[in-house]
């Protein structure tokens, strides 16, 4: 689409012709038409910044053409051209999201101003769409933090899919943050004003389990003295989510493959129907397809629960997170702890590095609370760190089936990536403290497909 600054949309040739003349001569690319049929026509090959209108003209008037532009959803910003008597249809226009008006007769100096303050507000809006689009949702949510490239694309999937209703399996070993995304996914969906409701599947006993999810009657169980409303009611309009999703008795599977297919279910010892109308995200930290295989997870569920999966890798495979969450978790136990820590020295982030973290995010949340409580100093020091991490300096080189060969050569890409995280990607130094060349490290980097996640570029090229 072309894109030009203004168009003059007026049925009097007179005022057409000096306008142009008079904003020409200010620079602007002007177009100009009699009609305001015509006017839509062009806007359809043409995006002007500003549209200067007459409000009266014979076959539509102003404001349907100010109508027609807003349903078109063009972005083009009206100023109305009024005659003194009839300033209500401009005031009306402006009302309907015109950006201004002026009289007539026109007085040049107040609508040269008013044009230049009109382009001045669309630059500042493309500037803040522009800015908008570069800034990924979740930098904007402080309650999650995604650095690594694995977990920048996973976010990717996830925006596709939270506005759906699509049913959401999270997997991923314990403490990677599958409650937290089930969350994140609530809030970046359109029930984010509904409930989110959660429960663990893994905690109850069966009937109590049963009884949590879907509510019971009166009577139903000893112990039964009044109706219950079950989670699913408690989350209708919203989202529930269903933890170690694996531990869900059979009785319970059944209850959810309805809620699924029929979207209704019956309170424990109740045989009425209930409708609910809720998205269910559920997660296990055990692989579902070997309970399926031993027929202990039914098949049919599994496939319903799984229509969309997200695997969370390990803190060990995003090393790229390590940073920033050590940064987001020293600010928030700074705040809680009444702390003031700076941060962490090179060696002791080292070491956070080469840790393999069993236990995940929420082993480094706790080791960095600890760490900050612990700590003399402005920065957190390799002696604050937990013993199993200072004697931990060499990642556990698991062959797991592999040959030699590659078992060497994972062991050989952690250690050349870390040294880069470590650097900030200076390949001279990284070079240096590695003892190598800087060819031999540029050809690792390319053999390894090494990323910097800081550049849009391979680091490599
Ligand atoms: N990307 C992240 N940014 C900020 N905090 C995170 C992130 N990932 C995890 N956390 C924090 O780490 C802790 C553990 O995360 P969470 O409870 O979601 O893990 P989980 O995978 O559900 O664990 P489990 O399998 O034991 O249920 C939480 O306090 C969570 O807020
Ligand atoms: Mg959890």
């Amino acid at each position: 689409m072309k894109k030009k600054d203004i168009l003059i949309v007026d049925d009097d040739d007179l005022v057409c012709h000096s306008l142009r003349e008079l904003l020409s001569i200010e620079g602007y690319e002007v177009d100009s038409t009699l009609d305001g049929l015509e006017a839509l026509q062009r806007l359809d090959e043409t995006h002007y910044s500003v549209i200067i209108s007459d409000i009266r003209m014979p076959s539509i008037d102003g404001i349907e053409l100010l109508k027609e532009i807003k349903g078109k959803n063009i972005e083009s910003l009206l100023i109305f051209i009024t005659g003194h008597g009839h300033i209500d249809g401009a005031v009306e226009a402006i009302k309907l999201g015109a950006y201004d008006y002026v009289t007539k007769p026109i007085d040049d100096i107040r609508l040269k101003l008013t044009i230049k303050r009109a382009l001045e507000k669309k630059k500042l809006l493309a500037s803040y769409q522009s800015l908008k689009k570069k800034i990924r949702p979740w930098e904007l949510d402080d309650r999650i933090i995604v650095k690594d490239r694995k977990m920048i694309e996973l976010l990717d999937i996830v925006h596709m899919v939270a506005e759906t209703m699509a049913t959401i399996l999270i997997t991923g070993e314990s403490g990677t943050g599958k409650s937290m995304l089930a969350k994140y996914i609530h809030r970046h969906s359109s029930r984010r004003d509904g409930s989110f409701v959660e429960l663990s599947c893994g905690t109850l006993a069966e009937t109590l389990l049963e009884s949590e999810l879907f509510g019971h009657v009166k009577g139903a169980f000893t112990g039964a003295d009044r109706n219950k409303k079950g989670k699913f009611e408690e989350a209708s309009g919203g989202t529930i989510f269903l933890d170690d999703i694996n531990c869900a008795s059979q009785n319970c599977q059944i209850k959810l493959l309805r809620i699924l297919q029929e979207k209704t279910f019956e309170k424990v010892g109740g045989n009425e129907s209930i409708a609910t109308d809720v998205r269910i995200i559920t997660a296990t930290n055990s692989p579902l397809t070997e309970e399926v295989e031993q027929r202990k997870f039914r098949e049919d569920l599994y496939h319903r629960i799984n229509v969309v999966s997200f695997f969370i890798p390990p803190l060990r495979e995003r090393l790229g997170d390590i940073e920033a969450l050590i940064e987001y978790f020293i600010k928030r136990f700074n705040e809680i702890h009444k702390k003031n820590v700076k941060g962490i020295t090179k060696s002791a982030l080292q070491l956070c590095h080469n840790y393999h973290w069993p236990g995940n995010v929420r082993q480094l949340e706790n080791v960095m609370e600890r760490s900050v409580i612990l700590s003399p100093g402005d920065f957190i020091i390799e002696q604050v760190l937990p013993e199993e991490l200072r004697k931990d300096t060499s990642k556990n080189v698991d062959l797991n089936g592999q040959s030699l060969a590659a078992a060497l050569a994972e062991a050989e890409k952690g250690i050349i990536c870390n040294s880069l995280v470590l650097n900030n990607w200076n390949r001279q130094i990284t070079a240096q403290i590695l003892g190598i060349s800087r060819t031999t490290l540029f050809n690792k980097i390319k053999q390894y497909q090494l990323y910097n996640p800081r550049k849009k570029r391979d680091a490599y090229n």
